[in-house]
C-alpha cells in the first residue's frame, strides 16, 4: 500500500476506536452505547458519512498536549432517516467524558451551520463532562457558539436532543434551545445546571444525580423532557418516528404517509367513550385514538402536565398536531404548566406547517394561591398568544365543557380557529351552572322558601340556556353541531378544505410572547 493511504487508513482507524475497548467496556457495562453505535442505530444502515474526524484540540495546557481525543469527542456529520437527510453530532464518552472543548464545540456549531445551510433537521445525542475543564474559557466560548446558532436555528430547522448519559452545567441549555428533549430510564442519564456536590455545600440537601436530574425529574416534574425511552436503541426509535411527522424545515411540509385508514370511517365509539354524565371523566386520548388514522397517537410530554395533552398523528395521511384537555386528570382544568405544555407546542407545529386539532373539554383555569402566585396570569396568556399568531390550518372540535377564558384559550374561533365543531353535549358558557346559579340568583336562592329547590332549578334554567352549543352556534361563533361519530370525517373535509389557507401577520421583528 502506499505510504500516503496506509497513513490516511490508520489515522482514520484511531478515529473509529475513540477512547479505546477499555472506555468503550466501560461505557457498556453502564448501559450506555458509544457515540458510533448508536448513530447506527439512528441513521438508516450505510447512510451515515463522518465530516472533520481529524479536527484536534489546540490548547495544550494541564496536560492536554499528552492526551490523545480522537474526533475531540465528537462524531459529526450527516445520514439519511428512511430516505430523508439529517445532520447529526454524537459526544462520545469514552473520550474524555465527551467533555466539551473549543474544537469540540466548533465541530458541533459547523454541523449546525451546515443543517441550516441545507434546510434539514438536527439531531445531537449528549453524552458529556460539560465544559472541558483544561480549555478555559475556550470551552465556554464552544457552548456560546452552539446557544447562538441553536437559536437563530429555532423556527427553520426541526432540533432534536437526546440525552444519553450526563448533560450537566450549561450543556444543558443547547437542548434546552431545541424543540425536543429525549432522555432515557438509565440512571447514568441526567441533566442539570448545578451537580449533587455543588446541591450539597449550598443546600445540604443530599441528592444522586439521577435524584436530581434523571428522567423523572424532567418528564414528570420541571417538564424539560419531552420523550422518555427505556434505553439508547430506543430513545433512537423514537427520534426517528418523530422525524416521520415533520417537514425537513420551515419552507415544506410535513410529508404526507399512505396509512390505509378509510377517510370515510365513522366513529361511533365516541359515544362509549364520552359519559352522559357531564360530571364524569375519561380519557381524552381515546376520542383522539378513535379519530386518527390507524389509531396511532404519538404522543409527546406524556408524563408532564397530563391535564392536557399534546402529541402527532396522521389524519388523511397528514400530519397533524393534536391539543385537548383531559377530563381524567384535574378535571381538565388549565393551570401553569398546563398552559405552557399547549402554547410551546402549538408554537412548534405553527412554526412547522403542521395543522392543528384542538378537542376541547375545559371547566376553566385552576383556581388557588398557588396557581396565582405562580403567574397563572403570565402562563395561561401564552395559550392565548400561541393560537392567535399560528396561521396553519386549525380545526376545534368542542367535546363537551367550555368555560370561560379557557373557552376562549382553546382553540377558539375568536383566536383564529378556522373551523370549529361542537358535539351535541358541549357546555359553551362563561362558567358552569352551578357557580353562575350562585352569583347571578343568590337573592333569590337565599330568599326562596325552599333555597335547595330554587338553586336546583336556576341551575337547570342557566343549563338549558347557556351550557349548550346552540347559543355559540346562533352567533356563528362555531360553524357546526355535529354527529361525534361524524368526526374524522369533518376533520378530513376541514383539513381538506384548508390546504390552500394563507395567512400573513402584521411585519414586525418577532412577538413578545408572555415568557
Ligand atoms: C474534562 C472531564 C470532564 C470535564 C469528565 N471528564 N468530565 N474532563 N472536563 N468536564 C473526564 C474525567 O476526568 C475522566 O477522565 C473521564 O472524563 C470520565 O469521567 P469520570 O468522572 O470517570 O466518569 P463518571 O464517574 O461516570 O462521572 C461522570 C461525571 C463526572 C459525573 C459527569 O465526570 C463529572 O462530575 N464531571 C465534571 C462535570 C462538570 O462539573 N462539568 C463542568 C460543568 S460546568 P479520566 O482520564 O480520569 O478517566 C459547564 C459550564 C458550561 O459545563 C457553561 C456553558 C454556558
Amino acid at each position: 500500500m502506499r505510504e500516503e493511504l496506509r497513513k490516511l487508513y490508520e489515522k482514520r482507524d484511531r478515529v473509529l476506536k475513540m477512547g479505546g475497548e477499555e472506555r468503550i467496556k466501560k461505557q457498556h457495562e453502564d448501559g450506555k452505547l458509544t457515540a458510533r453505535e448508536r448513530l447506527e442505530i439512528l441513521l438508516d444502515p450505510g447512510s451515515f458519512v463522518e465530516l472533520n474526524p481529524f479536527v484536534e484540540k489546540r490548547n495544550t495546557d494541564f496536560g492536554l498536549d499528552k492526551m490523545e481525543l480522537p474526533a475531540d469527542g465528537v462524531v459529526t456529520g450527516y445520514g439519511t432517516v428512511d430516505g430523508r437527510p439529517v445532520a447529526v453530532f454524537a459526544q462520545d464518552f469514552t473520550v474524555l467524558g465527551g467533555s466539551l472543548g473549543e474544537m469540540h464545540g466548533f465541530k458541533i456549531a459547523y454541523i449546525l451551520d451546515f443543517a441550516m445551510k441545507l434546510g434539514i433537521p438536527v439531531v445531537g445525542l449528549n453524552d458529556s463532562g460539560g465544559a472541558r475543564i483544561q480549555e478555559g474559557v475556550d470551552a465556554l466560548k464552544g457552548y456560546g457558539d452552539i446557544f447562538y446558532r441553536n437559536t437563530l436555528a429555532s423556527g427553520v430547522i426541526p432540533q432534536i436532543s437526546v440525552i444519553l448519559g450526563p448533560c450537566a452545567g450549561g450543556a444543558v441549555y443547547s437542548p434546552a434551545i431545541g424543540d425536543f428533549i429525549v432522555m432515557t430510564k438509565n440512571p447514568n442519564c441526567y441533566m442539570f445546571i448545578t451537580g449533587p456536590a455543588v446541591v450539597k455545600a449550598v443546600t445540604g440537601e443530599d441528592v444522586t444525580p439521577h435524584e436530581l436530574g434523571g428522567w423523572e425529574a424532567h418528564a414528570i416534574k420541571s417538564g424539560n423532557c419531552h420523550l422518555v425511552a427505556e434505553n439508547d436503541e430506543d430513545a433512537l426509535k423514537l427520534v426517528r418516528k418523530l422525524l416521520s411527522y415533520l417537514p425537513l424545515n420551515n419552507m415544506e411540509d410535513p410529508p404526507r404517509v399512505e396509512t390505509g385508514d378509510d377517510p370515510s370511517r365513522i366513529t361511533p365509539e365516541i359515544y362509549e367513550i364520552l359519559p352522559e354524565d357531564p360530571g364524569k371523566p375519561y380519557d381524552v386520548r381515546e376520542i383522539i385514538s378513535a379519530v386518527v388514522d390507524n389509531r396511532e397517537f404519538f404522543e409527546i410530554h406524556k408524563y408532564y402536565a397530563p391535564n392536557a395533552v399534546t402529541g402527532f398523528a396522521r389524519i388523511d395521511g397528514r400530519s397533524v398536531g393534536i391539543v385537548a384537555n383531559n377530563p381524567a386528570y384535574l378535571a381538565g382544568c388549565l393551570d401553569i404548566n398546563s398552559s405552557d405544555k399547549i402554547a410551546r407546542f402549538v408554537r412548534f407545529c405553527d412554526s412547522f406547517n403542521i395543522p392543528i386539532i384542538t378537542f376541547v373539554d375545559v371547566p376553566g383555569y385552576l383556581p388557588g394561591v398557588e396557581q396565582e402566585y405562580g403567574g397563572i396570569i403570565r402562563h395561561g396568556a401564552k395559550i392565548l398568544f400561541a393560537y392567535s399568531e399560528a396561521s396553519v390550518p386549525m380545526v376545534t372540535v368542542i367535546v363537551r365543557k367550555a368555560y370561560g377564558g379557557a373557552y376562549l384559550a382553546m382553540g377558539s374561533k375568536h383566536l383564529g380557529a378556522d373551523i370549529v365543531f361542537a358535539y351535541p353535549s358541549a357546555e359553551i358558557a362563561v362558567m358552569g351552572p352551578e357557580g353562575a346559579a350562585e352569583i347571578v340568583f343568590r337573592k333569590e336562592i337565599a330568599g326562596a322558601s325552599d333555597p335547595k329547590a330554587m338553586r336546583e332549578a336556576k341551575i337547570k334554567e342557566y343549563r338549558e340556556k347557556f351550557a349548550n352549543p346552540y347559543r355559540a352556534a346562533s352567533r356563528g361563533y362555531i360553524d357546526d353541531v355535529i354527529d361525534p361519530k361524524l368526526t374524522r370525517v369533518k376533520i378530513i373535509s376541514a383539513l381538506r378544505i384548508l390546504e390552500s389557507k394563507k395567512e400573513k401577520l402584521p411585519p414586525k421583528k418577532h412577538g413578545n410572547i408572555p415568557l
